[in-house]
């Protein structure tokens, strides 16, 4: 099965013959394609939706993966034991809802725990829960499929808490990248700054956002 490029650079960050969760599933495209790649033998999905669990069990039946990929309703990782996941993926929802799916996991503070994360928007919430809650953010590329601009992060719980200046979160590791996408990403991202925090700084005013804004911003001219 040809899974996209966006799910494809999710499925190469995923280690080889872990414990697989998939959250928010839908299809289950993502972990039909890492059993029937052979990155993993055997892959939970679970989503919040009866509807999605539909789809996914569809894929399953379609590729006979009945044995290998399991099916549960799950609302983020809350019915899922921390035995069941060494590497865990959130593709596809907005970086709001994935910090709360991740911050609302009581055992997610767990030794090699490896997260592979695709947020579609507030990446930088992601990061900068990950920073500040014990996980190094050991690799980020971006990907595109039909014009969009996509975010791969990959995290492993080290149980360092760090604390990022907000340039670190806006960009990440991004702001340092040679890859030619990532350099359009983050060109992309100040040109939206920048266009925000005039608006803001026309309408007289100055608050945490525009400090947010202008130190992201300065962030990036130094990087330069
Ligand atoms: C746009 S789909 C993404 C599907 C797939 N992961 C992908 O990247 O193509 C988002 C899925 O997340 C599910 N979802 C939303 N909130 C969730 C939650 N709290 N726990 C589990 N799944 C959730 C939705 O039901 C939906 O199926």
């Amino acid at each position: 099965m040809n899974p996209g490029k966006r799910l494809l650079a999710a499925a190469q960050a995923v280690r080889e013959n872990r414990l697989t969760v998939d959250v928010g599933t839908d299809h289950a495209y993502l972990p039909a394609y890492l059993v029937l790649s052979g990155k993993t033998k055997h892959c939970l999905a679970v989503d919040i939706g009866v509807g999605p669990l539909q789809n996914a069990e569809k894929t399953v039946a379609k590729y006979g993966l009945s044995e290998s990929v399991r099916l549960r309703i799950s609302d983020g990782l809350q019915s899922v034991l921390p035995s069941e996941a060494e590497d865990i993926t959130i593709c596809g929802m907005g970086g709001t809802l994935m910090t709360e799916i991740l911050s609302s996991c009581t055992w997610l503070q767990k030794e090699d725990l490896h997260l592979v994360l695709q947020p579609q928007s507030h990446v930088w919430e992601v990061r900068s829960f990950l920073l500040h809650n014990g996980f190094c953010i050991t690799d980020e590329s971006v990907t595109e499929e039909n014009g969009k601009l996509y975010i791969t992060i990959e995290a492993l719980f080290d149980g360092k808490k760090r604390t990022p200046s907000a340039g670190e979160v806006y960009f990440g590791s991004l702001l340092f990248s040679t890859q030619s996408l990532a350099v359009r990403y983050c060109q992309d991202r100040c040109r939206q700054l920048t266009v925000r925090l005039s608006a803001l700084q026309k309408a007289g005013l100055q608050n945490e956002e525009t400090d947010f804004l202008t130190s992201c911003l300065t962030y990036y001219e130094s990087s330069k």
